[in-house]
């Protein structure tokens, strides 16, 4: 049976879009309902009261939508609040972008070393040593944080040499450790895999938390027997909504989802 629900996709701004882009790529008829919650991104420097906080409005929101199943596409949400989001959530699959990537990692790691490169409370909160070591607890996990990459992706200097420099500064301590997959634990950095893969070299496998995320959302429908029909246009019957609709939106979403041309609709998440 076909179930043409949208999937319900948050992020605390525009850089869930990567996983949208995923998504549409991967499953083009299914119908996507994304909210970024652009008047209060960044979260990465945000305390973890206010992470829960936000991201609990978030998900009510997209539950009131109908949605067959909720992804949580910011990593900092995904490793601090989804517990309280699938608390709320009921019978409605909730998946987060962290569990999808350290999936993907363990069964990649022959040295059994991880990197984890994310914003700062993403990498505070441990969420993913927790989740890699509770599928393998003989993985050693080494976090990195790295505020500055996601402004530099926001500001769309991605091919620049300061990004470059900047990844080599984050990044050199990891490489010495000798871990043999880094985990891209930040909504934004599927935008700098060439850079970063530049800096770490080819024996440094990149593990796109995006990219793993839409294939997981894929095998659950699947399993669920819940995916959308194949005459449904999804990508155009998909509606995006965000909490500010700045200036720089249509350039900024551009980037992050590889096409231009989305309308989204402001709403006023923080009654709720
Ligand atoms: N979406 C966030 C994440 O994936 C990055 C931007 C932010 O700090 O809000 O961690």
């Amino acid at each position: 049976m076909s179930d043409p629900r949208p999937i319900g996709v948050f992020d605390s701004g525009l850089g869930g879009l990567t996983v949208v882009k995923e998504l549409f790529r991967t499953m083009p008829h299914e119908t996507i309902l994304y909210l970024g919650d652009t008047a209060r991104s960044p979260y990465g420097d945000r305390s973890e009261a206010a992470i829960r906080k936000f991201s609990v409005q978030n998900a009510r929101f997209c539950l009131t939508q109908n949605i067959k199943m909720l992804i949580v596409a910011c990593n900092t949400a995904s490793a601090i609040a989804l517990d309280d989001i699938r608390q709320i959530a009921g019978d409605i699959p909730v998946i987060g972008v962290v569990v999808s990537g350290c999936k993907a990692a363990v069964v990649r790691t022959a040295e059994k070393k991880i990197g984890v490169i994310g914003a700062n409370a993403t990498i505070r909160s441990d969420a993913y040593s927790i989740s890699i070591q509770s599928l393998d607890p003989s993985i050693k996990v080494y976090g990195k944080p790295c505020p500055l990459l996601a402004s530099l992706v926001e500001v769309g200097m991605i091919e620049s040499e300061i990004a470059r420099l900047t990844v080599q500064y984050y990044l050199y301590e990891l490489v010495d450790c000798g871990i043999d997959c880094l985990i891209l634990g930040c909504s934004h950095y599927p935008l700098l895999m060439e850079v970063i893969q530049g800096t770490v070299g080819t024996n440094i496998q990149l593990i796109d938390s995006a990219f793993w995320a839409a294939k997981e959302v894929q095998d659950i429908l699947q399993a669920l027997d819940a995916t959308a029909g194949a005459d449904v246009d999804g990508i155009g019957k998909s509606r995006f909504f965000v909490t500010d609709h700045s200036p720089n939106f249509e350039q900024a979403a551009g980037r992050f989802l590889g096409q231009s041309a989305i309308s989204p609709t402001t709403i006023d998440l923080e009654h709720r």
